[in-house]
């Protein structure tokens, strides 16, 4: 029988395979056409599970199917709870991709496709890793329970539902992700702190159908430059959100935190050009990490209304529209915000302009505890996996229920992330390191050592 270490480097192409044969499967959430694609891939890792001997189950809810899986209890040694979420964002725009992004392609050592590391190549490391250990070394060492959802990227409402009916079916010692991000290449780090967001779309509407510009210009609002005057109000140009009351939860960054965070090697001109820009915007009187990790944001996503196609045309629009959010920071509360930005909209909204807003989803930030046995336990686990000693960092993004697990479960999470920023989540072009994938794997087999090694 070859040891875990082996048996890993004779599977690594078969674990590559079926990575891709997930990336396969166009599971976006936000997209109701690709429905019968989301079962698909939840019946794909339920048969995964299955093949390694779980018990497992596809879980309907109300949106997209879940699935969960568990190995048997080891009496004296914690259970832990994995969390991922198969579902991608939208891949477009489809044009901007080198290969087509449902079709994964290897090159350079990565492996391209939308979903490669936001979540799908993460989440099957700890697949790969259970199945490496039952083959080389017998029963797993803890009792693991899998929860993979198909709606984080669009808010995991219907998965909040579930983790408060079945909390007890989910009760767990601590919950592990690969969600987030190394620090940089050949710096593997542990994420203790995240965004939450608050999600919106606004449309506004004028005249009853679109007019001429000439006629009719200047005597009647145009939706779309009240949108744009309403948009430009929610920020001011040393970048503080205006919405009243936004900062009052806001818990400031101690003087530690700062020093820590400026501490990390963060080379900004390097930062500039691996996305391509000249220079960086942002808060007054925040660093680029405290900006991009620690502090709130507002950014509009979508905005539309009027011609874009050739030429000009001429036309006073009836209606416009934009998506947008906050990111927000531990302690300000989603529907908090979405009740003070409603009064302050609607008073910004100009005479003869109609608005709508819709509350699309909100989460929470995150803030896990760094001072506990499991935390020490991941850490070391992820330096055997990678050879190196991870940085703890907190992330920008948002994984909403993180903060559900703390008030459901009273459990901490480990985030543990395997991907690398320029790895374009969200963006065309998204890979994930084969070598990561691999190191990811090897870190997942130690952790379940580790945490064995804790008294539940
Ligand atoms: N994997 C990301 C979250 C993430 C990204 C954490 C980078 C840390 C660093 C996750 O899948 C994600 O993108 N979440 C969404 C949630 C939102 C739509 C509610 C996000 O942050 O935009
Ligand atoms: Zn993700």
């Amino acid at each position: 029988m070859p040891d875990l270490p082996q048996y890993l480097e004779k599977e690594a192409s078969r674990f590559e395979e079926e990575l891709c044969e997930l990336l396969r499967i166009p599971s976006v959430s936000a997209d109701s056409n690709c429905r019968d694609d989301m079962h698909r891939a939840a019946g794909w890792l339920h048969e995964r599970f299955q093949a390694l001997g779980l018990a497992s189950e596809i879980v309907k809810t109300k949106g997209h199917p879940l699935v969960y899986a568990e190995s048997p209890p080891v009496p004296g040694k914690p259970t832990v709870l994995v969390y991922g979420h198969y579902d991608v964002q939208p891949a477009d725009p489809l044009d901007e991709w080198d290969t087509a992004p449902f079709e994964p392609a290897v090159r350079d050592g990565n492996v391209y496709a939308r979903g490669a590391t936001d979540d799908k190549g993460q989440l099957l490391t700890h697949v790969n890793s259970v199945e490496a250990w039952l083959a080389t070394r017998g029963p797993l060492p803890l009792q693991l329970k899998f929860l993979i959802e198909g709606e984080e990227e669009i808010g995991s409402e219907n998965l909040e539902v579930f983790l408060r009916n079945e909390s007890k079916r989910l009760a767990c010692d601590v919950v592990v992700i690969s969600d987030t991000s190394q620090f940089g290449e050949g710096c593997p780090a542990i994420t203790y702190g995240l965004r939450g967001i608050a999600y919106f779309e606004l449309r506004v509407s004028g005249p009853s159908q679109d007019l001429h510009s000439g006629v009719f210009g200047g005597s009647v609002m145009n939706p779309i430059n009240a949108l744009t005057q309403i948009m430009s109000r929610l920020i001011d140009e040393s970048g503080r959100i205006q919405v009243p009351g936004f900062y009052d939860d806001v818990v400031p960054l101690t003087e530690r935190e700062r020093a820590e965070f400026a501490s990390l090697p963060f080379d900004e001109a390097a930062f500039c050009s691996q996305i391509g820009v000249t220079a960086l915007a942002g808060e007054a009187g925040y660093s680029t990490l405290e900006r991009r990790w620690a502090r709130p944001t507002f950014d509009l996503h979508g905005i539309w209304g009027g011609y874009q196609g050739e030429g000009g045309k001429t036309v006073l629009p009836c209606r416009a529209g934009a998506k947008f959010s906050f990111r927000l920071v531990p302690q300000q509360d989603p529907h908090r915000i979405a009740a003070a930005l409603r009064p302050f909209l609607e008073s910004l909204c100009p005479p003869g302009i109609r608005m709508e807003l819709i509350e699309m989803h909100g989460a929470p930030g995150a803030l896990v505890s760094l001072e506990s046995p499991f935390m020490s336990a991941a850490a070391t686990a992820v330096e055997r996996g990678f050879g190196q000693r991870p940085v703890f960092i907190r992330e920008g993004g948002s994984i909403p229920i993180v903060t559900r697990f703390k008030e459901v479960l009273g459990v901490d999470t480990l985030l543990l992330g395997w991907g690398l920023e320029d790895d374009h989540a969200h963006g065309p072009n998204e890979k994930f390191s084969l070598a990561d994938f691999h190191c990811g794997i090897r870190s997942s087999a130690a952790l379940w050592e580790e945490l064995s090694k804790i008294a539940p």
